[in-house]
C-alpha cells in the first residue's frame, strides 16, 4: 500500500529484460552507441517530428532547467503555474541553469493556469524597461501538480498567448504518458501542434528506473543543449542503459498501458474513498489530494498504509496518494478498507 509517489514503483520486467539485452560486450560512450540513436529516432516516430532533436538525462529536474536554459534568456521570466515543480521543488535549478531567469508563479485553478492568469502575468511583466526581467519563456506541467490534466486545445490556449509575445514554450511532462491516456491525445497533438516548442518526456514516474529526454522540435539549437548537458554534468558516459530503458519502454507501447493502469488504480481508489474523503482537485489521472478527518492518518499508517500528509485546514488532514503502473486493485481495495475500518 504505497501511495507517496510513482517513483516509489519497482521497474517493469519488460525494462530489466531490456537492460539486460543492452549489457552484451561494449557500446561507445556518451551517446554514439547504436542503441541511442535507436531511441532517439523512435522518439522521434512516436512525436511525428522527424526533424526533432532527442536528448537523454537521467532526472526531470535537469531535463526542465537545460530545456529552459536554452530558451530563456538569464533576464527572462519564466511563467509557470504557481505550484509547478519547476518552481516549487528544483531547488533554483532552472533560475541556476538559466543563470538567473525569475520564475514568475500564474495563479492556477486546481492546479491549471487559465488564459485569463497568463494574460493578466504577461501583460504586468516586462513592463518597466531596462528596470524589471523580460517576458522569456512559457512553462507548463502536464499531469499539473494537482493531479489534473490539460487537453491540447487548453495548452494551445496557453501557448496562443505566450507566441503572440514572442515567447518559446516548454512542456513538463514527467507525468506526459498519463495525460495522454486521460486525454487521448496523441504526442504530437499535445506538443508541438499545441505550440510547445520543447518538451520534457518523462519516463521515470512510469515505470523507468531513471530517464527524460529532452525533445526539442527545432533542431537548430541541439548542439548548444548538448553542450549545456556536457557543462551541467548530465551527460552519461554509459548512455546506452539509460537509451535501454526507453527503448524497452516503447515496446509494443509498453509506457501507454502502464500509464492506463497507474490512471485505472486512481480512478478506483477516488471511487473507493469517495465516502471517506473529500477531493480536493478532479482526479484526472494518477495523483489526487484529499481531506479527511482527523486521526485517520494514524488509522491508516498502522494498516501499513504510505503516502505524504498534505496541508489541511484546521481539524481537519490531507493526503496525496499517488498510484503507479505496479499498484494492484487489491492494494487499492486494502487502503479502502483501511480508511473505511
Ligand atoms: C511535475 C514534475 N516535474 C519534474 C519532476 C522532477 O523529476 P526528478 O525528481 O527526476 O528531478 C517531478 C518529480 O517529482 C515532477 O513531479
Amino acid at each position: 500500500m504505497n501511495f507517496a509517489s510513482d517513483n516509489t514503483a519497482p521497474i517493469p520486467p519488460q525494462i530489466m529484460a531490456a537492460l539486460l539485452r543492452a549489457n552484451d560486450g561494449y557500446a561507445m560512450g556518451y551517446g554514439n552507441d547504436p542503441l541511442t540513436a535507436r531511441v532517439q529516432s523512435r522518439i522521434r516516430e512516436v512525436f511525428q517530428a522527424p526533424q526533432a532533436a532527442v536528448h537523454l538525462v537521467a532526472t526531470g529536474t535537469a531535463a526542465n532547467s537545460l530545456a529552459l536554459a536554452l530558451v530563456c534568456p538569464p533576464w527572462g521570466a519564466v511563467f509557470c503555474e504557481a505550484q509547478a515543480h519547476v518552481n516549487m521543488d528544483e531547488c533554483g535549478a532552472p533560475e541556476f541553469f538559466t543563470s538567473g531567469a525569475k520564475l514568475v508563479g500564474v495563479p492556477g485553478n486546481h492546479g491549471r493556469m487559465s488564459p485569463d492568469t497568463l494574460a493578466y502575468a504577461l501583460a504586468h511583466t516586462g513592463a518597466s524597461g531596462v528596470h524589471g526581467v523580460q517576458r522569456g519563456a512559457l512553462t507548463i506541467t502536464n499531469v499539473t501538480e494537482a493531479g489534473t490534466v490539460y487537453t491540447p486545445d487548453a495548452i494551445a490556449a496557453l501557448t496562443a498567448l505566450a507566441r503572440a509575445k514572442g515567447l518559446p514554450c516548454h512542456l513538463d511532462g514527467a507525468r506526459f504518458a498519463n495525460a495522454l491516456v486521460a486525454t487521448g491525445a496523441t504526442p504530437a497533438e499535445m506538443t508541438w501542434k499545441a505550440g510547445i516548442d520543447v518538451v520534457s518526456f518523462g519516463g521515470t514516474k512510469n515505470g523507468l528506473m531513471g530517464v527524460e529526454a529532452v525533445v526539442l522540435f527545432d533542431p537548430a539549437r541541439s548542439w548548444e543543449l548538448e553542450l549545456r548537458r556536457k557543462r551541467a554534468g548530465h551527460l552519461a558516459s554509459k548512455m546506452r542503459y539509460l537509451a535501454a530503458q526507453m527503448d524497452g519502454w516503447l515496446d509494443d507501447d509498453l509506457w501507454l498501458s502502464l500509464a492506463r493502469d497507474a490512471n485505472a488504480m486512481a480512478a478506483r481508489l477516488a471511487r473507493g474513498i469517495a465516502p471517506h474523503a473529500t477531493p480536493m482537485h478532479p482526479v484526472e489521472a494518477n495523483m489526487m489530494f484529499v481531506r479527511w478527518a482527523a486521526g485517520t492518518h494514524d488509522r491508516l499508517r498502522a494498516a501499513g498504509a504510505m503516502y505524504y500528509p498534505w496541508t489541511a485546514p484546521e481539524g481537519q488532514e490531507a493526503a496525496r496518494l499517488v498510484t503507479s503502473w505496479s499498484t494492484t486493485e487489491a492494494d487499492v481495495d486494502r487502503f479502502v478498507a483501511a480508511l473505511a475500518s
